[in-house]
């Protein structure tokens, strides 16, 4: 079968050709360690890696291993089960803030119930959250994550068709980084305020000194729930995640893409007291949350994450996946600087991406300023030169050699060259 002719089958089943996340003009075959191929036996280096989860490289033999001896028990009980509960005890070991953890499917998931769940400690209604932030798909997080229309903070922008008017005014959207915007307004709106969700570093924008603990501590003061998203920095940015990495811990974090080793499993972990409102005997009059999910703790899921999170405790593996990052991000500077192209490498050695401008970036109206041609320019002939990765993110996995690191050195060289001045 060729690439084509499925993309042309795909159009007549899937609304705009796609499962939603992807250019739906390739079509992923398979994978094998840092590499994939499309269904005309194209091979690229994955730096996409299935939007995170798969930190190993895809197909790791003692991952499929474990998987293979799982499958053959049972894929999906509904009930307790040893291996999810395995897997909540490693979160609890690895986490600052887990005491407790509500497994679910997705990370859009997660956040939702994270949101609900501070509202449910609380008794209060809005949540705030900050411009650019993506905490999934749930009507509160599509608010101010792409806004094309900048209003005035905290006015919340929708970013999709069926949201109701009404839910706009529960949502306070504020500009990532400002520690005194964030003091002001929640100095202001303190007695309304359920919880704040970030993420500890926003997209690829790195927190501002002070930022994440002036939030800490306003949260504290005013017995708000601060909710860190970790979905992509948790066993990321360190073993402890992000939280671990800045020193600052939250008293809630969702978690997933690493801790279900590339199967669908995310999780909401926090302190006992808020994480109360789970359990109908301990949580108070109206503060019980109902959460139900049919594939929750699923054991398949359960065990590629152990195995995962298993393989990076072990020694050094951090430190490689930071050097390679790190190689990357000074071929790429090296190129660009070469072309003479006014360039910002932003994130974590881990997970990083690159704006076409200069700085300083600090939100994400600083993010728009980037200059979307010249980055479309450098995508595209990255991936004529067999790279794949998503625009807006580079992950980086464990997979990675030094025969990758070679050939996308070569890669970004050729990308640099052609981006037009
Ligand atoms: C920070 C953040 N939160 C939440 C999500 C949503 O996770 P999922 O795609 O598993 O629903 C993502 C997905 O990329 C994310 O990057």
């Amino acid at each position: 079968m060729h690439q084509k002719d499925l993309i042309g089958r795909a159009q007549h089943v899937l609304p705009a050709g796609g499962f939603g996340n992807f250019d739906p003009g390739i079509i992923i075959r398979e994978g094998k360690g840092s590499r994939v191929w499309d269904e005309d036996g194209n091979e690229y280096i994955d730096l996409l890696i299935g939007s995170g989860p798969m930190v190993l490289g895809h197909g790791h033999p003692e991952v499929v291993e474990a998987v293979g001896e799982q499958l053959a028990r049972g894929m999906t009980f509904f009930a307790n089960n040893a291996r999810g509960i395995e897997l909540a005890e490693a979160i609890c070991d690895a986490v600052a803030c887990a005491e407790q953890v509500r497994f679910v499917s997705t990370g859009s998931e997660a956040d939702m119930y994270a949101m609900r769940l501070a509202r449910a400690a609380t008794g209060r209604d809005k949540i705030m959250k900050f411009e650019g932030g993506y905490h999934g798909m749930s009507a509160e997080a599509q608010m101010s994550l792409a806004p094309e229309r900048l209003v005035n903070f905290p006015v919340a922008v929708p970013d999709s068709g069926g949201i109701p008017d009404s839910l706009r005014d529960e949502m306070l959207v504020a500009p990532y980084n400002d520690i005194e915007f964030a003091h002001s307004l929640i100095a202001e709106r303190a007695d309304e305020i359920a919880g704040v969700i970030v993420e500890p570093l926003q997209r690829i924008i790195p927190p501002a000194p002070g930022f994440l603990q002036a939030l800490r501590d306003e949260c504290t003061k005013h017995g708000i729930v601060l909710i860190f998203d970790e979905v992509v920095t948790g066993f990321r940015f360190a073993y402890g995640g992000a939280q671990e990495l800045y020193g600052i811990t939250p008293d809630v974090c969702t978690l997933g893409k690493v801790i279900g080793g590339g199967f669908p499993l995310a999780a909401i972990a926090g302190k006992a007291d808020v994480m109360a409102c789970f359990d109908k005997e301990k949580a108070s009059e109206n503060g019980f949350m109902m959460q139900i999910g049919t594939l929750s703790g699923n054991p398949v899921a359960a065990v590629a994450g152990l195995k995962t999170l298993e393989i990076l405790r072990r020694p050094g593996q951090y430190e490689k996946l930071f050097a390679t990052g790190e190689a990357i991000m000074a071929s790429v500077a090296k190129h660009l600087d070469a072309a003479g192209q006014a360039h910002q490498i932003l994130g974590h050695a881990s997970m990083f991406d690159f704006l076409f401008m200069d700085g300083p970036v600090n939100n994400y109206r600083d993010v728009k300023r980037g200059d979307a041609t010249k980055y479309a320019a450098f995508n595209g002939v990255l991936r004529q030169q067999g790279i794949f990765k998503s625009p807006g993110k580079t992950y980086m996995s464990l997979a990675l050699d030094d025969d990758d690191l070679a050939q996308i050195d070569a890669a970004v060289a050729a990308a640099a060259a052609s981006v037009p001045h």
